[in-house]
């Protein structure tokens, strides 16, 4: 196999790895689940769980990638050759396969709405026509279809190009402005008459409202936000320079991270409260709270489509990441086979992806276990294969990798103490691993 191509800077790096972990799981998912399961101490739990776990997790996907310097199910053989683990990284790929399927989705409505914004369909409009028109454009089978089309074909586009001009490039420009707009939202929503009912909601726990799902959610939730346990971090690594620190890398994504999703909780909630909707609307909240935020602002709309576009980036920069560490592997380093499996593998995602989108319409009266197919996918991914990929990942550093190597390895770049890696490596060896078997076991009852 070829060596693997390196990031032409450390900012490259950082930017994409930060660009496949902010995307969705932060700006869209965080504030419907949270909304869902009472606010506050979801929130808190979140950010326990990103800490403890999700951190931690993070820089042991980070070791094994740059450990390597290989793809996904490369990495895990060269270091435990002749073992079963390299299936964790096929389980990897499996999960960022169903995962992109959804992620999509949602990618197609930011297109459906940009395009609404720059047509002005939605200028004037009062708030309940926002939920009418987003309601009527998702359950609009040709055009849902062809909005998440055109996500997955603007995601293949990029990833047959390859790493470095591709997503490195695209992933330089557009982050610190969306950081902005965002204050800028957060300013507009907490100003809000009637603000104060939602930063409390997001703020102070209410423990009454936690239960054992809750409790995994927001687990999922911190894994699903920081792209941990499916091997795309290790794929990402392994693309970058010895000299770098990975521990640095590491604590700037996660706290960029928690960054947008306290940004995202503070635009989203404030506005709920305010305007008398519900937190608990499912995964069309962010879509009917937005627009109503945006309307309060001088040239509201404006800016609504600038936001949007930026959204939209930050989707793509993950969904650029899921199809890499399948494409990676498949290609093995040569481009022309890259570009084959980059239409491949992302048009049958595109294909799996349909009922998920068609659940909005269609296929909407189809529900299991009282939930649509989307949300079937949703949460299996988010709450089954994402805990199981981190279990993995935990064990595999804890027990294949060499702790004096690991130490060395976190150390480049940048003199890593002593105690601080004993305490990574022990919330890795039992904490982790423990931990997420209890709760678990616990949501199924076992325990
Ligand atoms: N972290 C991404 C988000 O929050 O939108 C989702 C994601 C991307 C998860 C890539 C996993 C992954 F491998």
């Amino acid at each position: 196999m070829k060596q693997q191509e390196q990031w032409t800077s450390k900012l490259g790096f950082i930017l994409a790895a930060a660009g496949s972990a902010i995307g969705l799981g932060a700006i869209w998912k965080f504030p419907y689940i949270a909304g869902q399961n009472g606010g506050g101490a979801f929130f808190l739990l979140f950010i326990l769980f990103t800490l403890f776990l999700g951190l931690p997790l993070l820089l042991a996907e980070f070791s094994i990638g740059r450990t390597s310097q290989k793809d996904a199910i490369a990495s895990y053989k060269e270091i435990a050759p002749r073992t079963k683990w390299h299936w964790v990284g096929i389980l990897g790929m499996i999960t960022s396969f169903l995962l992109l399927s959804f992620y999509s989705v949602i990618g197609g409505w930011i297109v459906a709405y940009l395009y609404k914004v720059i047509t002005g369909q939605l200028n004037d409009l009062s708030s309940t026509d926002y939920a009418d028109v987003f309601g009527s454009t998702i359950s609009n089978p040709g055009i849902s279809l062809l909005v998440q089309f055109i996500f997955m074909i603007l995601t293949i586009l990029v990833v047959a190009r390859g790493v470095q001009k591709g997503i490195e490039q695209a992933s330089k420009i557009m982050m610190p402005v969306l950081f902005l707009l965002f204050i800028l939202l957060v300013i507009r929503a907490v100003t809000l008459d009637g603000a104060m009912e939602g930063i409390t909601f997001l703020l102070q726990p209410d423990f009454s409202k936690v239960t054992s799902q809750t409790v995994l959610e927001a687990m999922g939730q911190s894994f699903f936000t920081l792209s941990v346990g499916v091997s795309v971090m290790v794929t990402y690594s392994s693309y970058l320079p010895k000299s770098e620190s990975l521990p640095r890398a590491a604590f700037s994504i996660g706290g960029m991270n928690i960054f947008i999703v306290l940004l995202a909780g503070l635009a989203i909630f404030p506005a709920v409260f305010a305007f008398g909707l519900e937190p608990d609307a499912g995964p069309v909240l962010l879509f009917q709270v937005l627009p109503t935020i945006f309307s309060q602002l001088p040239f509201g709309m404006v800016f609504f489509g600038a936001f949007l576009l930026l959204f939209l980036f930050a989707a793509l920069t993950s969904a650029f990441s899921m199809l890499e560490i399948i494409v990676s592997v498949l290609s093995k380093g040569d481009a022309r086979k890259r570009k084959k499996w980059a239409w491949i593998i992302g048009l049958a995602i595109f294909i799996v992806g349909t009922p998920s989108t068609l659940s909005y319409g269609l296929l909407a009266d189809y529900t299991l276990f009282g939930r649509t197919f989307f949300d079937n996918m949703d949460y299996a991914v988010s709450n089954v294969l994402f805990p199981i990929g981190s279990l993995l990942i935990a064990l595999f550093v804890a027990n294949k990798m060499k702790k004096s190597a690991l130490y060395e390895e976190l150390s480049h770049g940048s003199s890593l103490k002593k105690g601080l890696f004993n305490m990574w490596f022990i919330l890795l060896r039992y904490v982790a691993p423990l931990l997420i078997i209890i709760v678990m076991l616990d949501v199924i009852g076992v325990i």
